[in-house]
């Protein structure tokens, strides 16, 4: 075993935020779904501090001309005094292997980690790093037991635990462990990506370049997660991580003010600068800044976003971006995602009819 050439600390990230958002469609329309908020953080926010947390200081961020701007800007309010982010256009999500590749000339020679944007996991990334570099493996994987890896890169494994193959979204799946977004690399990826050809969906892929790897005799080291892995892809995908996350992170602080009739129960966190008047708050939930909330129940895993008005209405395991406003409904409100400055309000017309004015690939449900 070689001791660490390399520690931590010096070890470059290479994120993955660009590419186009279909699946959060019509969230993602207005913005990277990387963004996409959970528990009032955005996704990529997790990942940021994950790898800080493993020690990393130096930053490569994959941005697309569509989002590049607002991821930017976004990790503008991230940034601490003793990390450097360099952002990386790539003209179009040409495949996660296309995105390393261009990132070449920042990486250099150097060892790194690879974190897709859009995933959120709560893995120990530094004993993960220290792992890889004490082993002087070539590359190293994730993996997590899945109920649907034809949605994912599949491993194969021997009997001992020895990656044999790899398959990006296999129809008929080897096995039910998923390649999760988290990926140690030496140089050597680089010589491997030159070799591979863009698969069915027009994609350089990763996986194809681990594959490679493989094939060439190199060293490729998995190890299967335990902890959580979460994928944002769709609604209530969304709002699953969003009852993991708060279940775990949300703690019971009032920072707004909250009159006499206020009730809270579990980890409720209220934000600077809301104001809440005959509110009922059972955690885990989070109301965000300078939120206004009066004759309001909400129920557990709940996540109101920054500026909303809630009047008169019972709210539950939603996510409710910034700006919204509901008022006057009847009944729950449940298992809703709302995107930014959403408008549910109650009729001032008599007849019983609804009125909607939806994006396009909205949901509504009504009973
Ligand atoms: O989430 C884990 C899965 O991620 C793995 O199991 C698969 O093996 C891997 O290929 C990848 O699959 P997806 O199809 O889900 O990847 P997606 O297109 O969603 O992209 C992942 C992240 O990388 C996302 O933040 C967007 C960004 N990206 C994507 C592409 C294709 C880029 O920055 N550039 C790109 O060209």
């Amino acid at each position: 075993m070689s001791a660490p050439s390399q520690p931590a600390s010096s070890m470059k990230a290479l994120i993955l935020a660009g590419g186009k958002g279909t699946r959060l469609r019509p969230l993602t329309y207005a913005m990277a779904k990387q963004l996409v908020p959970v528990a009032n953080k955005p996704i990529l926010h997790y990942a940021m501090d994950g790898l800080y947390q493993a020690g990393i200081r130096d930053f490569g961020v994959i941005i697309s001309p569509e989002t590049g701007k607002d991821i930017e800007e976004s990790l503008t309010g991230w940034l601490k005094p003793d990390t450097r982010i360099t952002y990386i256009l790539q003209d179009e999500p040409a495949g996660l292997a296309h995105a390393v590749k261009i990132a070449q000339p920042y990486l250099g020679h150097d060892d790194f980690i690879m974190y897709l944007g859009d995933n959120l996991i709560n893995a120990d990334l530094g004993s993960h790093i220290a792992d890889f570099k004490q082993a002087g493996y070539h590359a190293s994987i994730l993996l997590k037991q899945v109920p649907n890896p034809s949605a994912f890169g599949v491993a194969e494994l021997d009997a001992g635990g020895q990656v044999l193959r790899l398959v990006e979204k296999p129809k008929v799946p080897k096995s039910d462990l998923a390649l999760v977004g988290v990926y140690l690399f030496t140089a050597s990826i680089f010589e491997a990506i030159a070799k591979i050809q863009p698969s069915w969906r027009g994609e350089l892929e990763i996986t194809d370049a681990i594959q490679q790897l493989i094939d060439d005799q190199r060293t490729v080291h998995s190890r299967v997660h335990a902890g959580w892995w979460l994928d944002t892809g769709k609604k209530d995908d969304l709002l699953a991580a969003n009852t993991v996350v708060l279940g775990e992170y949300a703690q019971a602080v009032i920072h707004g003010s909250a009159d006499a009739d206020c009730q809270f129960s579990g980890a409720v966190q209220v934000a600077a600068g809301a104001v809440l008047k005959n509110v009922r708050v059972t955690g885990p939930a989070i109301i965000g800044e300078g939120c206004t909330l009066e004759n309001v129940t909400i129920g557990p895993f709940t996540s109101v976003g920054a500026g909303c008005r809630l009047m008169d209405c019972h709210l539950e395991n939603s996510v409710v971006l910034e700006e919204c406003v509901i008022e006057g409904i009847p009944g729950k409100i449940e298992q809703s995602l709302l995107g930014k400055g959403c408008r549910i309000t109650k009729s001032s017309h008599r007849q019983q009819s609804h009125k909607y004015m939806l994006a396009d690939h909205s949901e509504v449900e009504v009973f």
